[in-house]
Parts: structure tokens; sequence; C-alpha cells
């Protein structure tokens, strides 16, 4: 079939909206159309090269929509089944995923690559070429072609446009605080980067009973946005924090420490480590440049504070476990995604949403598709 997408053809050049061939489904795979998709900062790091997957890709990895064409050996998906797309697959048969780590699953291995999980093929085609897909989904198109590893069925009655944001940015940003930096009740908590993530990891702070959650953002609009999430104070910059924040946790410091900015860096680990308390923990969720090897701290701190440094991948959870979870928190009152969609655009709106993205305007962008 004929559908419209959005396509990288080389780094640094917008997005192209195109007409793009859908090959129907293989053994193992679905046909999708898609209701939304948020705009991550993930692929803006595929525009800069910071992220060197094959390009042409299609962009977009926060997808949900309804499933039109089921392929060959799929048992449990049938055409109208709601589905948001996991940005990481999850196969259920592998050591990470057998052990409660379907965030690790070996399938994402395959992921800068793009091409179909089951034979390393693409379904989608444009000026003659296979097309790449990010995190083997493509969820910046109105239709797509992925793997059933992809795949998490929801009930219907969650809007799809919500539901979306739950394919990364909900469940990364929840379970950084949530899981990765095991937020206890009573935490000091600083969040660095109000967007899409951070956003998300300052209602897991509070969730999980943080008594104080600093949002640490250069942006004002996005600090006050963060008291909305729960936030308790703000500050400009990591610097401009360390002086409040010791004194607001008695001398103590952050008890953890949550990296969501638009894009890591090396040279501020020192602050973030600075920031931290005795025994507390950093959280790198944000995404470093590929090429960038080094990081500035203080590695005596680390030893005799105890200090711990860890990275989380998509909120080091279950995707198959999280997502209906958290979608069952917000059904309930106790997860806003309603206040993370600051703007909508449609697909030809692309590259505005990215604009909008870079000028720090959105918490999130989402497209929303017919
Ligand atoms: N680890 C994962 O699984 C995972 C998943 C999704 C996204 N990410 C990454 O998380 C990061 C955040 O993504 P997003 O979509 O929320 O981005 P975003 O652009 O929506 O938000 C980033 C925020 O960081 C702020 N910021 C920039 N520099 C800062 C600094 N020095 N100090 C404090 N704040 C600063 C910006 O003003 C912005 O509000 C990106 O690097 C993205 O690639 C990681
Ligand atoms: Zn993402
Ligand atoms: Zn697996």
């Amino acid at each position: 079939m004929q559908t419209k997408a959005a396509i990288l053809w080389e780094v640094d050049s917008p997005w192209s909206v195109e007409d793009i061939e859908l090959d129907d489904p293989k053994a193992g795979e679905v046909r999708v159309k898609l209701a939304a998709s948020g705009m991550c900062h993930s692929d803006e790091h595929l525009v800069t090269g910071d992220l060197p997957f094959e390009l042409p890709i299609i962009g977009g990895h926060e997808g949900a929509g309804v499933v039109t064409k089921v392929g060959p050996d799929v048992s449990w998906l049938e055409e109208g089944d709601h589905v948001v797309f996991g940005f990481i697959p999850s196969c259920g048969r592998c050591p990470s995923c057998s052990t409660g780590h379907q965030n690790l699953c070996d399938l994402g291995a395959l992921m800068g690559l793009g091409m179909q999980a089951s034979d390393g093929t693409s379904r989608h085609h444009g000026q003659g070429k296979d097309l790449g897909l990010m995190c083997m989904l493509g969820t910046f198109a109105h239709d797509t072609v992925v793997n059933e590893a992809s795949c998490i069925k929801i009930e219907k009655d969650i809007p799809l446009e919500r539901a979306c944001l739950l394919g990364c940015g909900v469940v990364t940003g929840w379970g950084s605080s949530v899981y990765a930096a095991e937020v206890n009740p009573g935490d000091v908590v600083a969040v660095v980067g109000v967007g899409g993530i951070g956003a998300n990891a300052i209602q897991g702070a509070k969730l999980a009973g943080a008594k104080q959650i600093w949002a640490i953002d250069p942006v004002e609009s996005k600090r006050e946005k963060a008291m909305e999430f729960g936030a308790t104070h703000t500050a400009a910059s990591m610097a401009e924090a360390m002086e409040p924040l010791g004194e607001a946790s008695w001398g103590t410091m952050a008890n953890k420490v949550v990296l969501t900015m638009g894009v890591g860096s090396g040279e501020l680990m020192a602050e973030a480590l600075a920031l931290t308390a005795k025994r507390g923990r950093v959280v790198v969720t944000n995404i470093h440049p590929a090429m960038e090897a080094s990081a500035s701290m203080s590695l005596l701190d680390l030893t005799l504070m105890e200090k711990q440094v860890v990275g989380s991948l998509f909120g080091s959870g279950n995707p198959r476990a999280d997502i209906p979870k958290l979608l069952s928190l917000y059904r309930e009152g106790q997860l806003d995604l309603d206040g993370l969609v600051t703007k909508t655009y449609t697909l030809d709106g692309v590259n505005d949403g990215y604009d909008d993205m870079r000028a720090g305007k959105n918490i999130r962008g989402v497209m929303v598709y017919d």
C-alpha cells in the first residue's frame, strides 16, 4: 500500500515528508495505522548525528495506533487491536527479557540498522530505496509494519494520542526515578532537564514519595510547568542549584540526581556528582553524543562518599508490565499525561515541531494523524 512518512535522508537536513510504499507484514509482523506520535529528543539525535544510525530512516519511536493487518504466525493480535509500541522490542525469550529486564532485550541490538527484526530486510520503500526505521518502528508515518515484539496491546478506552507517550517518554522518565534511581520516601531528588523525559521523572519521584524535587532547566516556562508535575523547588542550572539545594537539604545534598537534558554532557558530570549526597546516585538517562568518550568527575569523591553513577535505558523497566501499569495510573488520575502535551502537529508539521523543541517551547509535541 501507499502511505506517508517523514524520512531523514542525510544528517543535518530537515525531515522530508513523502509518499512511500509499504509492504504487507511478513511472519511475526503486523501493520499498524498510527494515530499519534510523540516527538522525543532522541529523533533529533539522528538529525545531528549524535546517534549514528543507518540512513535513510523513517523517524519516530513514540507511537500508538490500531492494527490493520496481521502477518502469519502472530497469534495474540488481531485487526482492530489498539497498540502502543515499546521503543525497545521485548521478545520474551532472551536472557534479559526472561530475567525481568525487557528494556535490554537482545533484539534492541538491531536498532542501529533499523530493519525488520525477523529477516533484516525492509517493508518500507521510498524513491526506490529501502528505508530504515527509528527503533524498528518509524512512527513519523501514517502506517507502519513492525515486529510483534514491539507491540503492547492496550485497552480501547485510552485515547491513542495520550497512550503514544508511553512508548518512550513516560516510561523512561518515570522509571528513571522509580526503578533506576530507586527514589525512596523522604529523598531529595534533582531532575536536570524538564522535557518529555524530565517531566515524567518528576512525576515518578513524586509518586515514590520524594520530600523535595528540584527541577533544573534554563527555560523559565519549563521550571513553571515542572511545579505542576510535582517539583517543589527550581533552579536554572546545576551550578545555581548547588547553594540553595545544600541549604534546603541541611547540607545533605540530593539523594538522587536524574539527568534528562536534551543532550548529555561529559563536562557536566562533575556538577551532577557535586549535587549528589553521600551514597547518592546519579542516573544518566539523557543520551550523550556517540563520539563523546570522556566525562569529568571527582573519582575521589566517588570513593570517599560512595556515590554511584548508573545509566538507564527505557526507565530500566519492563514495557509489557509498565505500559499497562502507567496507563492505569493515568486512568485513575495519579499520572498526568494531558499536561505533557504542549502542542499538537500534523505529520507535515514535523519540522515545525522540532523547531519548537529546539526553542524550548514544548514539554512534548505530539503529531496527531487522521
Ligand atoms: N535513556 C533512554 O532510554 C532515553 C529515552 C528517551 C530519551 N532519552 C534522552 O533523554 C534526553 C531528554 O529527552 P527529551 O525528549 O525530554 O528532550 P527535550 O528536548 O524535550 O528536553 C530537554 C530539556 O533539557 C533542558 N536542558 C538542556 N540543557 C540543560 C542543562 N545544561 N541543564 C538543565 N537543563 C537543560 C532543555 O531546556 C529541555 O527543557 C535526550 O537526550 C533523549 O535522547 C533517553
Ligand atoms: Zn524517546
Ligand atoms: Zn528479549
